[in-house]
């Protein structure tokens, strides 16, 4: 993908972000997702085998459903879906290769359902994996588990997401290679 279209992707996804409806999903969370997968990238020695430009834009573009849809239980086993159709619609705007539009696609749709149930894309094509563990990696550190006390205020789904974390992150970031695609990232740092 050429770093225009990727500049566009990512300038058009953060206008939508900002009528996200939820705090915890905002553009300082996407900056750091795609900074975490291009890290992902060297870390693992793959810049030959990844396009970043392809790989930003689907970072960018992994939490569009917030911009309709709130936060809560619904959404969270529904997000996959709905955001797999918001993003189909998006890149109709974009003259790109259907193959690039299928890897973007598949992964923002592929990226949900890991914490806590750990529904990983071992199977699933780097790209897929790369972004599902950026994700993961910046929702369980330590600065994004302290925003979910001001979420907690404004939604019910983050108050008992709340309780649970208080009780889990301790032992969740001990143990955070069990929800990552390349466990071996869980030796590096992350905040
Ligand atoms: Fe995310």
């Amino acid at each position: 993908m050429n770093n225009k279209t990727f500049q566009e992707i990512k300038k058009r996804s953060l206008i939508l972000m900002q009528k996200s409806c939820d705090p915890q999903h905002c553009e300082a969370h996407l900056v750091k997702v795609e900074n975490n997968a291009k890290k992902i990238v060297k870390i693992l020695k793959m810049e030959k085998d990844i396009d970043l430009n392809l790989l930003g834009a689907a970072c960018y573009l992994h939490d569009l459903a917030f911009t309709k849809y709130k936060p809560g239980f619904i959404n969270y086993f529904r997000e996959g879906k709905r955001v797999k159709k918001i993003v189909t619609k998006f890149l109709m705007d974009f003259k790109i290769p259907d193959g690039e539009k299928k890897i973007i696609i598949n992964a923002v749709w592929k990226h949900t359902l890991n914490f806590p149930l750990r529904r990983l894309n071992k199977n699933e094509g780097d790209y897929a994996k790369i972004l599902q563990d950026a994700d993961i990696l910046d929702m369980l550190s330590p600065e994004r588990l302290l925003l979910l006390a001001g979420s907690a205020k404004k939604f019910f789904y983050y108050k008992a997401l709340k309780i649970f974390s208080r009780r889990a992150s301790f032992w969740t970031i001990r143990h955070i290679g069990l929800f990552l695609n390349y466990p071996e990232l869980a030796k590096e740092s992350w905040t």
